[in-house]
């Protein structure tokens, strides 16, 4: 037997037991005559103590950092007691020790405070795994994962398997593909997501499908973002919006309280696409912290939303705030956001440059800031006092919601820009102020998005989640009734398309979004319709759909559903930003696995048998 016990489980009450434990060597620590190692497994830390009768075999077979050791001895009560680990009050007096297999010196630390760099640490993972705070790690999302599959399962959900070797599924990013070796010159492609077939598994009657699935997109690299990352994929038949938003708004609690024992008893927010964007110039607002912003001038509801509950509150009020005042930065542009931060008005210059600088990074591409101080004294003090006096600065800041104390800082330019880098702006501010606190959890439902999205370089329109998501029922009759067609891209925003809303939800966690889904197109018809209406033929929608337009032939069913990003999400409970630190082995930023170095060069003889030849001089 290679042990009796493990390395994190030996307590006060097992003193006087006779006991065998194997595992690596954190430490060798040498006080005279005698010695201290402290084993580790992935349960813990042991301290073993050498005594004198050891030392000729400690001298013959020194234990060096990362040896496997096995030792029998005693467990002991320690003089010198350690509180800070588990196993702190007892050590083992070894009788007899063995060296189960030697290592030579780690590149890095095996410890929480590592001296190894990011890449060191990729290229030898399976070292870094071994450090305790990597194995925290796993250890949550194993905690989530089981959490997930334990409430679905109670659910009535099942789990079942779709293939990785498929035809592409369309989710906006580009496909990795497999070349063909019986079927020369033809690819595979490797899911994007299982979308296509959970949608077909529902036609087939499985009512309640989930898998915890790996998908596959050859897209740009962030820290929230893996080429093969990991989704909760789940899918229901006779649902509408309602009955899924409460559903997964359950597993996620659920899973809150199975890994982070924290009661979510409140209901989840709601907000609509438009008022996020309007608040929080954002699809995935952190609602942690307020700092709202004041719309002073804005595109966003001049066209785009002509039907849009935020007509009502049309900032006509807070454009004339601005106006008239010669300001050319402002009279100029396009759209004028503000931001009132709260007890920041004594920024001293210093401080108002660096965040000037900071808005005028290439990320967030603005020109300048523009800043009022709201002095606690009720004074107002700004940037732009050339142009406004004081009870304008005040009417500006009473608008942007600010009470002295306060800093108004305000971006002015292009829409999309300018509403971007408001959101960013607001998001450094929180955490600076620090207002994104890692353990406060806060769940927002993000709903009724556009269905269409105008791609400006095809001049056509493309869909904003997937071609599969249904339109609001109220919208159905707009896309059927209208042609798809773009007549003046110039004005594409007053295409009907522009305003036809999806039946489709994201869920958002601290400013994350954690998960993604919509209610289906069911009737082949409107599916047709839909791929038609992103400038699809008839031909190619039934050479890449045609098995979906088929079984829907054959008595497909309401439907609707959800994918969570399951390395996001265990990211965020792990209080981390980069999804990275979860995934046992992960891409780098360049999308390779410097362990195995790939991707890498086939030989000539792979090539051959696939019929490939290569453009480029593979290395
Ligand atoms: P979507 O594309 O929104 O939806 O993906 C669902 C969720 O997956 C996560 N995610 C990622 N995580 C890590 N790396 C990536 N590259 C990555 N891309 C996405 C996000 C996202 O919210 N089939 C649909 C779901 C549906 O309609 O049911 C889909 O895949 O957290």
């Amino acid at each position: 037997m290679y042990r009796t016990h493990t390395c994190g489980e030996l307590r006060q009450q097992h003193v006087g037991v006779a006991v065998t434990l194997a595992g690596w060597v954190q430490t060798v620590r040498k006080f005279g005559s005698i010695t201290f190692v402290d084993l580790r497994d992935r349960y813990g830390i042991t301290q073993l103590l050498f005594g004198e009768e050891l030392n000729r075999q400690l001298t013959e077979d020194p234990p060096g950092r990362e040896f496997v050791l096995q030792v029998i001895g005693t467990v002991t009560e320690r003089t010198n007691k350690n509180p800070n680990i588990p196993t702190g009050d007892i050590e083992i007096k070894v009788d007899s020790f063995k060296t189960l297999n030697r290592s030579v010196t780690p590149p890095f630390t095996i410890q929480d405070d590592t001296d190894g760099g990011d890449d060191l640490r990729m290229k030898y993972r399976y070292l870094d795994l071994r450090r305790n705070a990597v194995k925290k790690n796993l250890e949550l999302r194993y905690a989530v994962g089981r959490a997930a599959r334990n409430y679905l399962h109670e659910q009535q959900f099942m789990d079942i398997e779709t293939p990785f070797l498929i035809k592409s599924t369309p989710e906006g990013a580009r496909d990795f593909v497999v070349p063909s070796r019986m079927n020369q010159g033809q690819f595979y492609a490797l899911p994007q997501s299982p979308q296509t077939f959970k949608q077909l598994l529902m036609v087939s009657g499985y009512d309640r499908y989930y898998q915890i699935v790996k998908c596959f997109r050859d897209e740009d690299l962030r820290a929230d973002r893996q080429p093969e990352f990991t989704q909760i994929d789940c899918e229901m038949s006779f649902v509408e919006q309602e009955d899924i938003l409460n559903m997964f708004e359950g597993m996620i609690k659920h899973i809150f309280k199975a890994v982070k024992n924290i009661d979510y008893t409140e209901k989840v927010e709601r907000m609509t696409w438009e008022q996020a964007m309007w608040n929080y110039g954002n699809d995935k607002p952190d609602i942690r912290f307020g700092m709202k912003l004041l719309n002073l001038k804005s595109a966003f509801t001049r066209s785009e939303r002509i039907n849009s509950q935020l007509e009502a509150v049309l900032d006509e009020g807070n454009a004339s705030l601005i106006s008239g005042a010669g300001f050319g930065v402002f009279d100029n542009a396009e759209t004028v956001l503000a931001i009132a931060v709260p007890g920041c008005s004594e920024y001293t210059r210093k401080q108002t440059d660096e965040l000037t600088e900071w808005v005028k990074r290439p990320q967030i591409g603005m020109q300048g800031l523009v800043f009022i101080k709201y002095n606690t004294d009720g004074s107002l003090k700004s940037s732009v006092d050339k142009f406004y006096n004081e009870e304008k600065l005040k009417a500006i800041a009473t608008a942007a919601g600010a009470v002295p104390g306060d800093l108004i800082l305000i971006l002015a330019g292009r829409e999309e820009r300018t509403r971007k880098a408001i959101s960013e702006l607001r998001l450094e501010m929180g955490r600076r102020l620090g207002l994104r606190k890692d353990n406060e959890f806060k769940l927002l439902w993000v709903l009724d998005f556009p269905l269409f999205e105008y791609a400006e370089e095809e001049n056509r329109w493309v869909a904003r989640h997937h071609p599969f998501t249904s339109p609001k029922p109220s919208d159905i009759s707009v896309m059927i009734n209208n042609s798809p067609v773009i007549e003046n891209p110039e004005k594409y925003l007053e295409h009907p398309y522009s305003n036809i809303k999806a039946n489709a939800y994201d869920m958002v966690l601290n400013g994350n979004e954690i998960g993604g889904g919509s209610i289906r197109i069911f009737q082949r018809e409107l599916q047709e319709k839909m791929f038609a209406a992103l400038g699809m033929s008839q031909e190619e929608a039934l050479h890449k759909f045609g098995f979906l337009l088929g079984a829907f032939e054959y008595g497909a069913p309401p439907h609707g559903g959800i994918a969570f990003g399951f390395d996001r999400l265990c990211a965020i409970l792990g209080g981390s930003e980069s999804i990275r630190d979860f995934i046992a082995f992960p891409k780098n930023n360049s999308g390779r696995d410097v362990m195995l170095d790939a991707p890498s060069a086939i030989d000539d003889q792979q090539l051959e048998e696939l019929s490939i030849a290569l453009k480029v001089e593979s290395r």
